[in-house]
């Protein structure tokens, strides 16, 4: 709590003492790691997800991540073939319930995945309520899953999504969560199939089929593993926008009654005010721990209270949403306003990027005078704002609003 706000949410029943949560992933994979990261301030943590102990044994390959990096700006997309836990079974339930154990107040949720029977979603469900688990996340989403009717391979198919949320509910007494897959054009079949199988609420996003780039000497992809690659999941700051867009469009629609909880590239709280404006109730982070650590936490924790207050909200409950009313399709946009380019000398720099830009992307609206300074042709410009985008001067470029010039021309 900070600045004598509450940030608990009520989710599902459960109450979260605030919505930030370790994603299922290698962050919350043991007793310890999910310990640590509760003592720094996480409210909740989906545990790594589980499955049965099979004859063949789940092994990662290695090197299992490949970073995607920009310039100077390391890891702004993380690639990894990880698939569920290699531990024991029982050692992840043991370690379940000393959490639940030792921190009551906490949310915990296990990440439960049946391989290749609809009886080990029931055996795995029976597990985590009996450890004490206060929900569960079935895991629909796995990219890396290559068994038929597991991860992705299960969450792109309605029927499944549903036979399999139905079998976890029957099993067990606590809220069931549905974790979906992005790789799939429209995600709201899949969420209400999990919805009509009982689920409780829908997670949102598992990582993206991607592959992030390929050894130029070699000719391999990367991550190379002994001189091959698979395209797999991708995660971090790239993917925010996709996840973003999966939870607006969940929010947004009216079938879908039951909450969400939002994740994908969360990294501080402006992250995290953005997915709870666009319908999420409860946030899941991992690769911004992978990069910076669980201290992480205290960024979302002062800078989501300080939002609260600032904006007159009582409770994260209050926000939840807020911003989903203006969500609407392309064509239902406005077109009777436009911007205009405004470009302020005293601040330009005379570097000639926005002349650039809009010579060779949009209106050549943009010209250089003798003294390098840039002017703009309003009657030219259509306002697409690449020029205030790419401008290394901040608010050299602004703009303002006129009547769209086609609209009346
Ligand atoms: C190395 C790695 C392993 C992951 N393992 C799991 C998993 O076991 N179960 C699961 O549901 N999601 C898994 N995920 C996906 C994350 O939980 C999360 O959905 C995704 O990474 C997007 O969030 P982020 O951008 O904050 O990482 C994994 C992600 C990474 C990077």
């Amino acid at each position: 709590m900070t600045r004598g706000i509450d940030l608990s949410i009520n989710f599902c029943g459960v109450t979260f003492p605030n919505p930030f949560c370790l994603s299922s992933s290698p962050v919350g994979n043991t007793y310890d790691m999910c310990a640590r990261a509760f003592d720094m301030g996480w409210g909740g943590v989906v545990y790594k997800t589980v499955g049965l102990d099979y004859e063949v044994k789940i092994t990662h390959p290695s090197p299992r991540l490949n970073p995607l990096h920009r310039g100077s700006q390391r890891v702004v997309g993380l690639q990894n073939v990880e698939q569920i836990s290699d531990r024991p079974t029982k050692d992840n339930f043991v370690d379940l319930a000393r959490l639940k154990k030792n921190y009551p107040h906490k949310a915990l949720v296990a990440s439960i995945m049946g391989l290749t029977h609809a009886t080990d979603w029931e055996k795995l469900a029976k597990m985590a309520e009996d450890a004490g688990a206060d929900m569960i996340e079935c895991n629909f989403s796995c990219p890396q899953m290559t068994v038929e009717g597991t991860g992705h391979k299960a969450g792109q198919d309605t029927a499944v999504v549903e036979k399999l949320t139905s079998i976890t509910k029957s099993a067990c007494s606590i809220p069931v969560m549905a974790k979906m897959t992005p790789n799939v054009a429209d995600m709201l079949p899949l969420a209400l199939a999990a919805q009509a199988g009982g689920a409780d609420a829908i997670s949102a996003i598992n990582t993206v089929k991607a592959l992030t780039g390929v050894d130029l000497d070699t000719a391999t992809p990367l991550p190379n593993v002994g001189g091959k690659s698979s395209s797999s999941g991708y995660s971090g700051t790239a993917v925010k926008p996709i996840g973003l867009r999966f939870i607006s469009d969940m929010a947004r629609d009216e079938r879908l009654k039951i909450p969400l909880s939002g994740m994908g590239g969360i990294y501080t709280w402006i992250d995290c005010v953005e997915y709870l404006l666009l319908g999420a109730s409860t946030l899941q982070v991992t690769t911004a721990i992978l990069q910076h650590g669980f201290r992480i936490v205290e960024d979302m924790d002062e800078g989501l209270s300080d939002y609260l207050v600032d904006h007159g909200y009582e409770s994260v409950q209050q926000m939840v949403g807020k911003a989903v009313r203006n969500v609407v399709e392309p064509n239902q946009l406005s077109h009777a306003t436009q911007a205009i380019s405004v470009i302020d000398h005293d601040k330009c720099i005379g570097c000639g990027q926005c002349f650039l830009t809009c010579r060779d992307g949009a209106a050549q609206a943009i010209s250089i005078q003798d003294d390098r300074m840039p002017i703009v042709d309003e009657d030219e410009c259509f306002g697409c704002l690449m020029c205030k985008h790419i401008c290394p001067v901040q608010d050299c470029i602004t703009y303002k609003t006129v009547p769209h010039h086609q609209a009346t021309a």
